[in-house]
């Protein structure tokens, strides 16, 4: 036997989702659910890591949810549900928490990005983070988690931690069955949770902001005109294309011309990822047109691709107890899993009453 491929990944309820959460996640989350089971998940445990205004939260969780199934994901065939309702994240991140150890975790970049400079002043959630990450993962032994380039670094440590337990827990895996053969590289090996595949491919793994191509596009960024929201109308992204930074040249005809030219490889990059092609097939288009011509080709682009998915956005939006019922539901149903992993956890760690 070995692990059934099964997908998940998780999104932050913290505001503002915008296209680099669409081009590095949501849409990836789309197209894994024809070949697999999936399960995605709005993160709001995660989210309390930094302050959240608790109206705000709830806002926030219902327009996730919103977004995934106005990009097309599928609650019933899949499962769609926020982290809070299933407590057995809570459970094996305690469990992680002791498995992980400080010095794997002081190596996080994430926490030192968002603790800055006050570190003394970061909640202890914030540094645990990527425990609990690893939890929500591996309390469903999910095989393969899609995310942007930004999450290599937790999911590193999600394989490190999965082996550590696999490891230090061994005989009592083996004793109890509850263990299962995987491939690692060449080797055979038996465990009882799977070390994750991270899926970061595609042209937008990384897509940066519009107003610094130096800089990952994000939800806190105060400037509004750095990323295109998905609730953003047709002619806000038409603006904020247009305003876009760029540089004087025209577009390079090869890749190679892009090295240097944050501002310009970012935009190739989406028009890339928007129309599911390659940035070599954009330059082969747009190679020596100035950015006035490649600009309106790309605010169409992204209107053409983005605007159905504002409006349906807001359709959902508009149906709260629809929403909250898809969310009630996949709770149940992800609880369900959660807690048979969670027996053999529990008897495999020694803890009575399983
Ligand atoms: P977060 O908003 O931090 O919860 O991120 C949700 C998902 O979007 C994760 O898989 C991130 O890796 C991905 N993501 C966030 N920002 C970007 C970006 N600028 N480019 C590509 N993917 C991103
Ligand atoms: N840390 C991820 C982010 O900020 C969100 C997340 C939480 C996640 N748990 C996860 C992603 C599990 C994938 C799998 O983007």
């Amino acid at each position: 036997m070995s692990f059934k491929k099964l997908v998940f990944s998780g999104v932050q309820p913290t505001g503002n989702l915008h296209l680099g959460n669409y081009l590095g996640a949501i849409r990836k989350f789309v197209a894994l659910q024809e070949q697999s089971d999936c399960i995605y998940c709005v993160v709001d445990m995660h989210a309390i890591t930094m302050w959240q205004e608790p109206a705000e939260l709830e806002k926030s969780t219902r327009e996730v949810t919103a977004a995934f199934l106005a990009s097309g994901i599928d609650p019933k065939a899949h499962i769609v549900f926020n982290q809070s309702r299933v407590m057995q994240h809570a459970e094996l991140a305690w469990v992680f928490n002791c498995v992980a150890r400080m010095g794997w975790l002081n190596k996080m970049t994430q926490f030192k990005d968002k603790a800055g400079k006050d570190r003394e002043n970061a909640s202890v959630g914030l540094f645990a983070y990527p425990n609990l990450m690893a939890a929500d993962i591996l309390v469903y032994r999910a095989t393969h988690v899609p995310v942007g380039d930004d999450q290599k670094q937790h999911l590193e440590l999600t394989r490190e931690i999965a082996q550590k337990f696999n490891h230090d827990y061994s005989d009592r895996i083996r004793d109890l069955g509850a263990g299962v053969e995987m491939k690692s590289g060449e080797e055979t090996v038996h465990g009882f949770f799977p070390i994750t595949e991270p899926v970061i491919e595609g042209e937008a793994t990384r897509v940066m902001s519009l107003r610094d191509g130096t800089k990952k596009m994000s939800k806190s960024d105060p400037s509004d005109l750095s990323r295109i929201n998905l609730t953003d109308d047709a002619d806000t992204i038409a603006k904020k294309i247009r305003k876009a930074k760029t540089d004087p040249q025209p577009l390079p005809s090869e890749t190679e011309g892009l090295k240097e030219r944050p501002d310009a490889d970012n935009l190739v990059g989406i028009y890339a990822a928007l129309a599911e092609t390659t940035r070599e097939d954009v330059l082969s288009q747009f190679g020596g047109q100035q950015f006035s011509v490649f600009k309106p080709a790309l605010a169409d682009l992204a209107v053409d691709k983005l605007a159905p998915i504002a409006s349906e956005m807001r359709r959902i939006s508009a149906d709260q107890a629809y929403v909250d019922a898809v969310l009630k539901d996949g709770g149940e149903r992800a609880s369900a899993l959660a807690e048979a992993t969670m027996k053999d956890v529990r008897r495999i760690i020694g803890w009575l009453g399983n």
